[in-house]
Formats: structure tokens, C-alpha cells, sequence
């Protein structure tokens, strides 16, 4: 699988589509995968959503729910469940015409469990534009308007609609002089925190450069004025500084009352992706985070945590309480991890004067993942060089950083640790970063690694967390 598509809440289920071949471990014909969750934490398997048809291989979009019929395609009681989604069509791509993806919608009376694709498909032909993909449609309440931004190569475009059916386009958005290839964009209105004000975030995936190479998803905050996303095109920010966080995008119809912004994005990199050593799976998603937005040393910044839901999976009396005291030498904090699904390290360190707060995962085979802080370009840090298996690309293993150019007390980890990722949420949330890594056998051992200077740990726990699947 890699993107998530289509993600929207209705009547109590948060669905999660993806794209999907399933008749391979590598990318092919695509479909929409389909898994439901009360808690975006336990997810239930549900049957393929949408199959290829003659128009192409069933690409990545998003969904709502059409709350007033806009679109007439209500059958009974409840509003339609409207998917709105790019067709490839690969006849075209390897006939090399520029015109072989449009955006299309299909829609669901029955709680997204039955889809039909609309009779006058697409509802926006392409223009002549080769890269024109990833529809993400929102709501604009104050305009009573439907919004679609989308991504046309290097930019995004904006088309608004009274029904979901007819579009118009409205305008675009791009950094000009930057070519780099655009995907999966996301469009929504947030309140920055403690001030009440509204700014507008256009989340974008960059296929090229990221900050530690390949892809990654970026973003930028500014308005909308009714027809386009209105900022400054040099203000691009990374949501995530790791390697595999791609794609990411969030949730439609999350409730007034529960008021808050999440998504997920594929925990991989098309740098890799088709290549990694798993086996009979291919790819998974990030842990859903929650966005928020503040206002920080002038700017607006995004911080990504964990959604509260995820609490539910900590196996309280097998934490671990980790001694408040300076570490001198390499210690071993946890020696073993193997009983366990996943684990999440928390804890506070003292910005130390030089060097490093680094912790290390390892196992019998002596594979290491290394991460932490760095006082002397003041980063955050993944080292997977040494973590196993690595020789399918030859950019995978490798040392990854992520700026921390802001103010900060201390330092505050945030880690959860899986058997083939990590998701580092560092001082609050103002940094990510997620990576993946494959050691021959599973890490069960974490020490803290005091060894070229002392490490003041304020507070620490390792907590152990329950599997997701009964
Ligand atoms: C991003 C992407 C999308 C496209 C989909 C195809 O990862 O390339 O732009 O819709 O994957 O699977």
C-alpha cells in the first residue's frame, strides 16, 4: 500500500482508504483499500473500495460526507458518503499523452460498505497537464462552497462547486522557480492557539530534495480568500523531518464538538519503498497525530502529536520508571523489550552545554539505532545507519537531522518505538521525525549512551504498549 485516501468520520467509524494493489508487494494497478476504526487506533479490515475501471487505476483522493444533498446523489436517510478521486488511465500514460488523469467521484448510501462511480465521469477532464492529480475536497462554510485542491506538477490548483459535480477552477498556488513535483495536497482553516485567530494550512508532498532526502510533507500557512490558498510561496515548513512521512493527510467531518484536526501519512519513502526487505506486507501507516497551530518567535508553526486515543494501548503496570539523575557512563535503561509489541520512551533531559543526549536500540546481532539531540547544530536525530538491513538502497541507511532552532528549556522526548519504525515527537510536538529500519532480529534493549558526556535525565519512563489487532 502508500498513500492514505479518502479519510472521513461518519457516524462513529473514521474510515481509512488507501491505495492499494493487492495482488503484489510492489506497486501496481491501484485500488482503494478500506479500513474502519472507532478510535483511529484499532483498525478493522473492510473489503477493496474501489476497483480500476475503463477509465484507469483508481489513484489517490479524499471523501466527505454531502450533509444537505448537494450533489442529488442521496438514496434513503443518511447523506451520501461522496469519494472524490483521481482515474490514471495507463493506456494513456504509455502512449505518452499529457491527458491521462482526471478527477472523478463515487459515492456510498451505505456507510462507505457498497460505492458506485458516477455515470459522467470525470468531473474534471485534464486540460493537457501531465501531473494532475490527488483531490482533496473541504467544505468552505462561511462561502457555503465546496473547495478541491489538487496537485498540477509543480503547484496546486483550486476549483470550487455548489454539487461536488460541476467545478469551476478558481486559482493556484506554487514557489516559482522550484519544479520540484507536487502530490497529495490538504486544505483546512485552523485556529492558532490562544488567540483566536484563523489561518488557512495548505499541507503539500514534495517527491524531490526533502530535508533529509527523497520525499516528505511540507507545508504552508497563510488565507483563503474564497478561490485560492493566499501566502507566502517561501514560507514552506516540514510537517515531519524524517524520511518516512509521506503523503500525509487528514480527517473530514470530525465533529464541531470534538473540534480537532488529525491525520496520518505512509510511512515510507518512494525512494525506497518498493524495495524494503518485508515480506508477506509492504508499508504501513505513521500513528495518527494531531495538529495544532501557535504562534512562535513571529511565525506559525504546525506541532504533530499523538491523538489522546493511543493512551489506550499503554500497559500501565509494566511501565518502567527510569532514576532522575545525571548518566556518566553507557547504561542500559530496558534490556528486555522482546516481550513487548511496541514500547513508548518518555522523558525530560537537561539541554546539556556540548555534545550529545543520545539513546541507543539494539539486539543480539549488535545492529544499533542511535537517536537524540545534537548541541552543536542544535538538531534532533535518527542514526540508522547501523540498524540492519540496508544494502536494497543505498540511500536508506543513513544519519537523519531535524532542526531545532527554537527556543527550548529542555528537552522533551516523545518516542514510540514499533519493530520496524520509530515516531520521535520531540518538546511538545514543534518536531517530528519518523523513520523506519529493519534489523535482522528484533531491538530488546535500550541504554542510554552517556559515554563522551554526562546526560542529565529530569524524568524518564518506558511504558509498553498493547497490540492494535485483538
Ligand atoms: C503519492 C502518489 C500520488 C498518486 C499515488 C499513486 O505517493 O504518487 O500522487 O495519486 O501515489 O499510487
Amino acid at each position: 500500500m502508500n498513500d492514505p485516501n479518502g479519510m472521513v468520520y461518519y457516524d462513529g467509524e473514521y474510515h481509512l482508504f488507501y491505495q492499494y494493489y493487492p495482488d503484489s508487494t510492489v506497486w501496481g494497478p491501484m485500488h482503494w483499500g478500506h479500513a474502519v476504526s472507532s478510535d483511529m487506533i484499532r483498525w478493522e479490515h473492510l473489503p477493496v473500495a474501489l476497483y480500476p475501471d475503463s477509465l484507469g487505476y483508481i489513484f489517490s483522493g479524499s471523501a466527505v460526507i454531502d450533509w444537505n444533498n448537494t450533489s442529488g446523489l442521496q438514496e434513503g436517510n443518511e447523506p451520501p458518503m461522496i469519494a472524490i478521486f483521481t482515474h490514471h488511465d495507463i493506456e494513456g500514460e504509455r502512449a505518452q499523452t499529457k491527458t491521462f488523469q482526471c478527477q472523478s467521484i463515487a459515492y456510498s448510501n451505505d456507510k462507505g460498505r457498497s460505492w458506485t462511480k458516477y455515470s459522467g465521469n470525470p468531473v474534471i477532464p485534464n486540460p493537457g497537464i501531465k501531473d494532475f492529480r490527488d483531490p482533496k475536497v473541504v467544505w468552505d462554510d462561511l462561502r457555503e462552497q465546496w473547495v478541491m485542491v489538487f496537485a498540477a506538477y509543480d503547484k496546486a490548483l483550486f476549483y470550487t462547486s455548489s454539487n461536488l459535480i460541476d467545478w469551476t477552477m478558481s486559482g493556484s498556488f506554487g514557489i516559482k522557480e522550484d519544479h520540484r513535483l507536487w502530490e497529495c495536497p490538504d486544505l483546512f482553516p485552523m485556529t492558532v492557539e490562544g488567540a483566536g485567530e484563523t489561518k488557512w494550512v495548505l499541507i503539500v508532498s514534495i517527491q524531490k530534495d526533502a530535508p533529509n532526502g527523497g520525499t516528505a510533507t511540507g507545508y504552508f500557512i497563510g488565507d483563503f480568500d474564497g478561490k485560492a490558498f493566499v501566502g507566502d510561496p517561501n514560507s514552506q515548513q516540514w510537517l515531519d523531518y524524517g524520511t518516512d512521512n509521506y503523503a500525509f493527510v487528514t480527517w473530514s467531518d470530525i465533529p464541531q464538538e470534538d473540534g480537532r484536526r488529525v491525520g496520518i501519512g505512509w510511512m515510507s519513502n518512494w525512494q525506497y519503498a518498493q524495495l524494503v526487505p518485508t515480506y508477506p506486507w509492504r508499508s504501513a501507516m505513521t500513528l495518527p497525530r494531531e495538529l495544532t497551530l501557535h504562534q512562535s518567535e513571529g511565525n506559525y508553526v504546525l506541532r504533530s502529536t499523538i491523538i489522546d486515543e493511543f493512551n489506550s494501548l499503554k500497559e500501565q503496570q509494566d511501565r518502567i520508571s527510569l532514576a532522575a539523575k545525571q548518566y556518566s557512563s553507557f547504561t542500559e535503561i530496558a534490556a528486555d523489550l522482546s516481550g513487548y509489541s511496541a514500547v513508548e520512551l518518555n522523558c525530560i533531559v537537561s539541554v546539556p552545554k556540548s555534545g550529545l543526549v543520545s539513546f541507543r536500540l539494539s539486539n543480539s546481532e549488535k545492529e544499533e539505532l542511535f537517536f537524540g539531540y545534537n548541541v552543536s547544530d542544535d538538531t534532533y536525530f535518527i542514526d540508522r545507519t547501523f540498524a540492519g538491513k540496508n544494502d536494497f538502497n543505498k540511500e536508506f541507511g543513513d544519519y537523519h537531522i531535524a532542526s531545532a532552532e527554537y527556543e527550548k528549556e529542555v528537552l522533551d522526548f516523545r518516542v514510540i518505538i514499533d519493530r520496524s519504525s520509530i515516531e520521535l515527537i520531540a518538546d511538545g510536538g514543534r518536531t517530528v521525525m519518523t523513520d523506519i529500519f529493519f534489523p535482522t532480529s528484533r531491538f530488546n534493549s535500550l541504554s542510554i549512551d552517556a559515554d563522551s558526556n554526562d546526560i542529565e535525565l529530569l524524568s524518564g519512563s518506558i511504558t509498553p504498549l498493547k497490540r492494535i489487532w485483538h
